[in-house]
């Protein structure tokens, strides 16, 4: 089993890409581990440059979204953990698998139609390109499978459909490239913003205080649930209902720090007299299961030399199996000399 997944080096990490993503992650490598298989995580910085950012901050953010990793729980003597722009290889297959990838399918996609929408200067030619790029990260590690949140999972089916089309254009009767699966757990894959439960937990939302970030202090995490939405209810009913998005997100929430069904966490709470016993509940749940990531993270960010040379040994050792890949790519493509 082979697992591979890109995180952005945008922003501050927060309890949607935690729960949606890191924390699979950390899971995807202990299974990978005792499966005698590999976990290969890539810090996606040619993804981040698409939309409008800071050259200076880009780098700042790389070594951010390694430490938090690492404090999460990933090990780079147990994964391969590396940053994209270390691996040209990946950029030279997204260029090879433009040619079996179609300009409709692109067109399609949610998230460029959203990101879109947010670029006020310019809606760059890479932006529309992302799912090529992406197709090609985990392309270029022949993996079986990509945890994700929910949000990309039309990006996974997209390289699904350039895998296959490359094999039936190139393959002659191989499987060159392997389809990969989405990972997308069954709690918490859509963890929504506090005040606004209609949109999505995200880094660029409108306010701060419907985000909660995996290295907010407790009290800053209590204060934002505390001011979560929730309905008017009278009396107030603590239950999943598409009508109650605010209670359902916080539902969603608990259940996903403890491990247990939405349902249930609504029914763990059968006595509680409002909204504020599920908001301190959630509460309880999210700091203490932030608190030693946000304790492990300082030591870890104060080097930054040691995650430089921890992020270049990880591109060395995830070269080898790119350029492997790109050698067969290329030779079925009929591009550069016989090899
Ligand atoms: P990004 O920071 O955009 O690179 O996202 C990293 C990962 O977090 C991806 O796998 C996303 O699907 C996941 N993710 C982002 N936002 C959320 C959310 N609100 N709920 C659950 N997962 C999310
Ligand atoms: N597009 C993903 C996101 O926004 C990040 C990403 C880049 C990724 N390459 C990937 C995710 C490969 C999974 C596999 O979250």
């Amino acid at each position: 089993m082979r697992i591979f997944s890109g995180i952005q080096p945008t922003g501050r990490k927060h309890l949607g890409n935690y729960i949606g993503a890191i924390r699979q992650y950390v899971d995807g490598q202990q299974r990978a581990a005792l499966g005698g298989g590999l976990a290969i995580f890539c810090i996606v910085d040619l993804h981040a440059i698409t939309v409008a950012y800071d050259p200076a901050e880009l780098r700042q953010r790389t070594y951010d979204t390694a430490a938090l990793l690492i404090a999460a729980g990933l090990d780079p003597a147990s994964c391969i953990l590396f940053r994209q722009s270390d691996v040209p290889e990946q950029t030279e297959l997204c260029w090879l698998l433009a040619s079996v990838t179609a300009h409709g399918d692109l067109n399609r996609m949610h998230q460029f139609k959203e990101k879109s929408e947010t670029q006020r200067e310019l809606v760059s030619a890479g932006l529309f390109f992302y799912p090529v790029l992406q197709a090609a990260d985990v392309l270029a590690y022949r993996c079986d499978e990509v945890p994700v949140g929910e949000d990309q999972r039309q990006h996974i089916e997209l390289m699904r459909d350039i895998a296959e089309r490359f094999n039936a254009r190139f393959g002659d009767g191989r499987e060159l490239l392997i389809s990969p699966e989405h990972r997308i757990p069954e709690v918490g894959a859509r963890i929504m913003d506090l005040q606004d439960p209609e949109s999505k937990m995200s880094t660029t939302a409108a306010s701060e205080e419907g985000t909660i970030y995996v290295l907010d202090e407790p009290e800053l995490i209590k204060r934002k649930l505390n001011r979560a939405v929730t309905d008017s209810d009278d009396p107030p009913r603590i239950a999943c209902d598409p009508d109650k998005r605010g209670v359902t997100n916080l539902l969603e929430i608990l259940a996903a720090c403890k491990a247990i069904s939405p349902d249930e966490a609504a029914a763990e709470l059968a006595d509680a007299r409002g909204y504020g016993d599920l908001k301190s509940a959630v509460s309880d749940a999210v700091i203490e299961m932030l608190a030693p990531v946000r304790e492990r993270y300082e030591l870890i960010r104060a080097d930054e030399q040691a995650l430089e040379e921890s992020l270049l040994r990880g591109a060395e050792q995830a070269r080898e199996i790119a350029a492997a890949t790109l050698a067969d790519v290329r030779s079925a493509m009929g591009v550069g000399p016989v090899g």
